[in-house]
């Protein structure tokens, strides 16, 4: 990208970010103390339109499939599980100061940050070869070499512009806390890093109580936690934030043809969303955990680049088998067909409410110039704009107010809907292309003799005459999630 592309997406980027703020979408968590790093609120649309995000995912994993059940676990678990998870040992990013500016780094994002630049410069074996060296030493844990390969590759801190970098130490991202009243090392508990360990200590729970059968899945959403060195670009990476994780528990021997079917099907989800084809990356991953037999990420392009949103693994049954060795209760499930006793496999889809919040708001950003006036919306697809119509009443007189209130109440019971009488028509359209609406339903004097009202079209601004007994339906075909399921 040459440097004038990148500083137009740096400020697409905070426009964005203006634009959540301003018009009710997300704020900085208390912004009256000058805010928490890397933690935010979702405002009055912002939190429509993520609980829309979430219903659709979990609608699509749990309606679409009688194989996959819910399940809400606790945030709080059992500390011995996170030993078992290999969160406690192993969940650490390297993390690196600069003396000069003091801003703390993540070794690793620096040296892939170096290694992007090589690419871009159509470099590209000298950025593999940069992550290679950076692959090993990290798996090593040999972290003196990291920080030389570090000063060899002449990284610097982009405040200081110096390479005055501290030794790199670990730091290990589970926030703790203490149970009881007694504070010692044995109260000490986690809040939760990932919400897949819910799943894997209840599996035998819901298979046995559900009557599941193996290939099933257990779907759950929920917070997690995570001490994160580096918090930037707004809610991609943040300190609270949640998932949407589903783990699919299959025969041993069959997970990677399984892994092949959940990768192609959560990309078409995001395809479905109207996420364009150009916009979505599949990046399968060279380098897997030690729990992983194939992994790939689902990346999108952000205004700050190609960046993961959902990462679909296939964790073999490394999970099932460390609580059964921590915990001493088998984990095995019978299957009837085979007549056998095993440990299921699992692949896990796991996708970031937050990080799809965010991919959905920076696709549907649009800002265009038609017939020489400019003119800002959000295309959200309707099934997931926080506000499904506007009523509008052309003026506060005659009787339109009363009008536009009955169509309201004829609407609310299924949709968002918003009544708006303030200001002239205009602004209240431009108000409502601002929160992604989209329909606008203006009541005039012509509405009071032939029950018709007019249907504004966000996307094209276009207009047309529909009689009020139309609108349900209307609206409906529009926003009903059947639109998306149909292309899964
Ligand atoms: N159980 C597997 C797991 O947690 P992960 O790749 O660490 O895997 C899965 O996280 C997803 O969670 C990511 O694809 C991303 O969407 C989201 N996620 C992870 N860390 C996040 C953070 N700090 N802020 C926002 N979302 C995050």
């Amino acid at each position: 990208m040459a440097k004038s592309d990148q500083s137009q997406e740096v400020n697409v980027l905070k426009d964005i970010i203006a634009h959540a703020k301003e018009y009710g979408f997300v704020y900085p968590s208390s912004e009256i103390y000058d805010g928490l790093q890397a933690v935010y609120d979702y405002g009055p649309y912002g939190v429509e339109l993520k609980n829309n995000l979430k219903k659709l995912w979990w609608e699509s994993m749990t309606r679409l499939h009688d194989n996959i059940v819910g399940l809400d676990a606790a945030i709080f678990m059992h500390p011995t599980t996170w030993k078992a998870s290999g969160h406690v040992d192993s969940f650490n990013d390297p993390m690196v100061d600069n003396k000069d500016s003091k801003k703390r780094y993540r070794a690793d994002v620096l040296i892939e940050e170096k290694a992007a630049q090589y690419e871009l410069a159509g470099e590209v074996e000298k950025s593999q070869s940069l992550l290679a060296a950076m692959g090993k030493l990290m798996e090593a844990e040999n972290f003196d070499s990291l920080r030389e390969l570090m000063i060899n590759e002449g990284i610097t801190c982009p405040l200081s512009g110096t390479a005055n970098w501290t030794e790199i130490r670990q730091f290990n991202l589970m926030f703790s806390t203490q149970v009881g009243s007694v504070a010692d090392e044995s109260s000490t508990i986690y809040l939760r890093p990932e919400t897949a360990q819910g799943i894997f200590v209840n599996f035998l729970n819901v298979q046995k109580t559900a009557r599941m059968k193996v290939p099933f899945g257990i779907a759950q959403i929920g917070k997690a936690f995570r001490n994160e060195i580096v918090a930037r670009q707004f809610i991609f990476r943040m300190r609270e934030f949640e998932q949407m994780e589903m783990q699919f528990f299959v025969r041993p021997g069959t997970e990677l043809e399984w892994y092949k079917e959940w990768a192609e099907k959560r990309v078409r989800w995001h395809l479905a969303l109207g996420i364009p084809a150009e916009k979505i990356r599949r990046h399968d991953h060279d380098k897997l955990a030690h729990y992983a037999n194939a992994a790939l990420d689902i990346e999108y392009n952000f205004p700050f680049g190609n960046k993961e949103v959902e990462g679909i693994h296939s964790r073999t049954d490394f999970d099932l088998k460390s609580h059964q060795a921590y915990s001493k209760k088998k984990q095995q499930y019978f299957d009837p067909e085979i007549n056998q006793n095993y440990i299921p496999y699992v692949i896990e889809t796991s996708i970031g409410a937050d990080r799809l919040f965010l991919m959905t708001l920076c696709n549907a950003y649009t800002d265009e110039i038609a017939e020489g006036k400019q003119r800002t919306y959000l295309k959200f697809h309707p099934a997931i704009a926080p506000v499904k119509a506007a009523i509008l009443p052309l003026t506060k007189k005659d009787g339109l107010p009363e009008k536009a209130a009955q169509i309201v109440e004829e609407l609310k019971y299924d949709f968002n809907i918003i009544y708006e009488d303030a200001a002239s028509i205009g602004k209240r359209y431009t108000r409502q292309d601002l929160i992604g609406t989209p329909f606008c339903i203006a009541v005039d004097h012509q509405t009071l003799e032939d029950d018709t009202v007019t249907i504004r079209h966000r996307d094209t601004t276009e207009q047309e005459r529909l009689p009020i007994s139309d609108l349900h339906q209307r609206l409906n075909q529009a926003c009903s999630f059947k639109r998306i399921f149909e292309k899964l």
